[in-house]
């Protein structure tokens, strides 16, 4: 990796926990760029779905992964992201593709070629990135590591509660029990599991406002690059 000419900061942890929020608060707050990992996978895993391809199918899936143009943008107050020309931010958001993703986020082949392109895009520094396996794996020399938690009952109220905003009917006792399969696999499988990196803060996110993580992060990484 080239060295960076601005902070990075990443931020991992498992679905709901706010990774999103926290890391584009943090992004505006100081005008760096913000980089979703997350949705990286899912267009990957709605590149084959739209192929009609099985996302258990390891072969169809590095094909697919390897023949798309996928182009993630950076702006924290604009996150998209553009997949052979086409803009499926929202489409990469479906229940479809959060049912398929975990598998397809799973094959060594896909994360090699998406960890590529996100250093590529980390490189210059300045930019909050989010994911699972940013601190541990992508960019271990990342300005600060935080690893965002959250109570599971308050994590399945958040995504129940952003799936009923898009109109899709959902209850919190369903997405409890989505959340719980897909962190197991996230966390189980062995290519970058989903876990901390040694050296990352740990946060809580279950009784904290935004502002208050907003804050934390940016005194922790005030404190780190001090004088
Ligand atoms: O954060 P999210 O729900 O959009 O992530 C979608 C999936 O991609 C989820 O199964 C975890 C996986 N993922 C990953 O394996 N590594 C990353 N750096 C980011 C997400």
């Amino acid at each position: 990796m080239s060295a960076a000419q601005g902070p990075v900061v990443a931020v991992d942890g498992p679905s709901g926990s706010g990774k999103s929020t926290l890391s584009r608060a943090v992004a505006r707050s100081r005008g760096w760029r913000y980089l979703d990992t997350g949705a990286m996978y899912r267009a990957v895993a709605l590149a084959v779905l739209e192929r009609g391809a099985d996302p258990s199918d390891t072969g169809a899936v590095v094909a697919t992964a390897r023949s798309l143009r996928l182009e993630p943008g950076t702006d924290p107050d604009d996150p998209r992201v553009v997949l052979d020309g086409q803009d499926v931010s929202t489409a990469v958001r479906s229940p479809e593709v959060t049912a398929a993703v975990s598998v397809v986020a799973a094959v060594p082949e896909v994360r090699q070629l998406l960890v590529e392109l996100q250093r590529e895009i980390a490189a210059a520094g300045g930019i909050v990135v989010e994911g699972r396996d940013i601190g541990s794996v992508v960019l271990p020399e990342a300005s600060l590591k935080v690893w965002l938690t959250a109570d599971p009952v308050e994590r399945a109220r958040r995504r129940s509660a952003e799936y009923e905003a898009a109109g899709v009917a959902t209850t919190a006792a369903a997405e409890a029990g989505a959340l719980a399969r897909r962190d197991a696999l996230d966390a189980g499988r062995t290519a970058s599991p989903a876990v901390p990196a040694p050296d990352a803060v740990e946060v809580d996110s279950t009784s904290c406002s935004v502002p208050e993580l907003v804050s934390l992060v940016l005194a922790e990484l005030d404190r780190r690059s001090g004088p």
